[in-house]
């Protein structure tokens, strides 16, 4: 995605003021660029396929924050299988309406359920415990208070439950995705201690386990 570079602030995290880090003031992808984060050659440096294969099996139950038009949901959707769920919520229902789309022409659609949710609440609270995988691709440096999404994500997270987080390089800066993993730890998730080979040559990406 190539937006153009936002201006640094020194941001403090809700969590604890004694971690200041310097991170671009959050800015969400407006749902009229979504159609960019598709664009051909995207998948040469981020593989979906690749990314989700060691996580999804068959039946598991998924839950996507910020799936945007849909580039990793396709692979997600096609892991489940009929009997799998993929959840999909995002704060834009433009964003979502995209994605349907996408699914439909895939014969995918009712592999997913989407839901709009605010900045502050991610309506997942009937998910608790359920979800096998969650999944975070390209948006929590967006969010201005991340701890808040992941403590609601780590909710949904059924014990063991894991969580995949990738953040870009560009958007994200190396002190922004250290704090996110220490924010994770805060409620719960871990580095998993395998991680799957494919994410790991990725530049920042993770998966997170959700301690027993
Ligand atoms: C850069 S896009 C990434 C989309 C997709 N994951 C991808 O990699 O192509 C970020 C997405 O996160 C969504 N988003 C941003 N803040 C959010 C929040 N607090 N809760 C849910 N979705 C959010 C945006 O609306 C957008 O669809």
């Amino acid at each position: 995605m190539q937006l153009p570079r936002q201006p640094t602030e020194v941001h403090m995290t809700s969590s604890s003021q004694a971690h200041a880090v310097a991170r671009p003031i959050p800015h969400v992808c407006p749902w009229w660029l979504g159609w960019s984060l598709l664009f051909p050659g995207r998948g040469w440096f981020l593989n979906p396929d690749r990314l989700v294969a060691p996580l999804i099996e068959h039946d598991c139950r998924v839950l996507e924050v910020g799936p945007g038009n849909g580039f990793v949901t396709v692979s997600l959707a096609e892991r489940v299988g009929p009997e799998g769920r993929v959840y999909c919520v995002d704060l834009q229902e433009r964003m979502l309406t995209a994605l349907q789309r996408r699914m439909r022409r895939r014969g995918l659609a009712e592999r997913i359920s989407t839901r709009v949710c605010s900045k502050t609440d991610l309506g997942v609270s009937d998910l608790a415990g359920s979800i096998d995988v969650a999944v975070l691709i390209y948006m929590l440096h967006e969010v201005a208070e991340p701890g808040l999404v992941l403590r609601q994500v780590a909710t949904t997270l059924r014990s063991s439950g894991k969580l995949l987080l990738v953040e870009p390089k560009g958007h994200c800066p190396a002190g922004l995705f250290a704090e996110q993993i220490r924010l994770a730890g805060e409620v719960g998730l871990r580095p998993a201690a395998q991680q799957p080979e494919y994410a790991s040559r990725l530049p920042q990406a993770l998966v997170l386990e959700r301690q027993q």
